[in-house]
């Protein structure tokens, strides 16, 4: 009997600590109300079939996980985690690709997601499946970006608002008139090249760069006060806080500073979400606020668009 399942993922938005987070400080990340549906289908070929907008081919789960082209090959890994017999995936995404907001993370646990329900039917959908689709997702995402802090994927199927810690997290209910806006640079980033690049900082200058840690680290503890106080405003100016710790770490350019000029003359302020170099910034915002920042940005010709917190990945019935 064929059987076949949906699961949906949402992107994400880091809020306060992207890089630190790979050294060991805290994150806040969130979910949005974008995101990808895997939708599989069980054969038994031995061969996953995938359909993406990104990439569509067959891989063959027994061979090496080499032999599979990089963007394939977190699905590789999930079929071969799952002891998959085969079987066809069908990937759809509204998070735009190489732009910080999570589409690789949310493709990794989307199909994690709808490949355990085919090809493991008895673990059922309860709670403590969660934490397998976690491992099963990371060690996706770890196939093609070995440093993951583990982060985006942890946002991704909880939902909301999380405190993350590599390895630990904590959700917190977010302020209900809370928005954000992002505005995408349209400037393709490569997530490894701006850690990596990190990492050296890390290492040729460790005075500043556990300086720039520890104050990371205080403006993520911070972020969890404000959100539990509900206090967006306050939200807003540790952003630009934030900011100032990233430009120090050398992932800012022109373009989004402009950017981040832009939207804080109307929110509460803004800073680059995710690896830096291009990709997006966020701006706080509540409903009071959104929709001027959303056109500010946009009158000034970057693509620009409101995100809501989104709730966490599921089976869609
Ligand atoms: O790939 P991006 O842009 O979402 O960035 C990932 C966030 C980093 O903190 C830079 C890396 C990580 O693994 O947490």
């Amino acid at each position: 009997m064929t059987m076949s399942f949906a699961y949906a993922a949402p992107g994400k938005v880091i809020l306060f600590g992207e890089h630190f987070v790979v050294h060991g400080a805290r994150a806040v990340i969130c979910a949005m109300d974008q995101g990808v549906v895997a939708e599989s289908e069980t054969k038994t070929d031995g061969v996953l079939s995938v359909h993406s907008a990104l990439e569509s081919a067959d891989v063959y789960i027994n061979r090496p996980i080499q032999s599979t082209s990089r963007i394939l090959r977190p699905f590789h890994h999930i079929a071969r985690s799952l002891d998959c017999n085969g079987a066809t995936l069908r990937i759809r995404s509204d998070i735009p690709v190489g732009s910080g907001l999570g589409s690789s993370s949310a493709c990794c646990v989307a199909a994690a997601g709808s490949l355990t329900a085919i090809c493991m039917p008895d673990t059922g959908m309860n709670s403590t499946e969660s934490i397998s689709i976690m491992d099963v997702a990371l060690g996706a995402e770890r196939s093609v970006y070995p440093d993951s802090s583990g982060a985006d994927c942890a946002a991704c199927i909880h939902g909301g608002i999380i405190s993350y810690m590599r390895g630990s997290f904590k959700t917190e209910a977010p302020p209900d008139d809370m928005r954000l806006v992002i505005a995408d640079s349209g400037i393709r980033h490569d997530t490894s090249k701006m850690v990596g690049m990190v990492r050296e900082m890390a290492v040729t200058k460790p005075g500043i760069f556990s300086a720039l840690l520890a104050d990371a680290d205080t403006v993520s503890s911070k972020a969890i006060q404000l959100v539990s106080a509900c206090d967006i405003p306050g939200l807003g100016r540790l952003a630009s806080e934030n900011q100032r710790l990233l430009e120090r770490l050398g992932i800012s350019n022109d373009t989004l500073r402009q950017m981040i000029q832009v939207a804080d003359k109307h929110s509460y302020g803004s800073k680059i979400t995710g690896a830096g170099g291009g990709g997006c910034i966020v701006a706080i915002a509540d409903i009071y606020n959104a929709k001027a920042t959303v056109d500010a940005l946009t009158a000034g010709g970057y693509d620009a668009f409101e995100v809501r917190i989104g709730r966490g990945a599921g089976p869609i019935n």
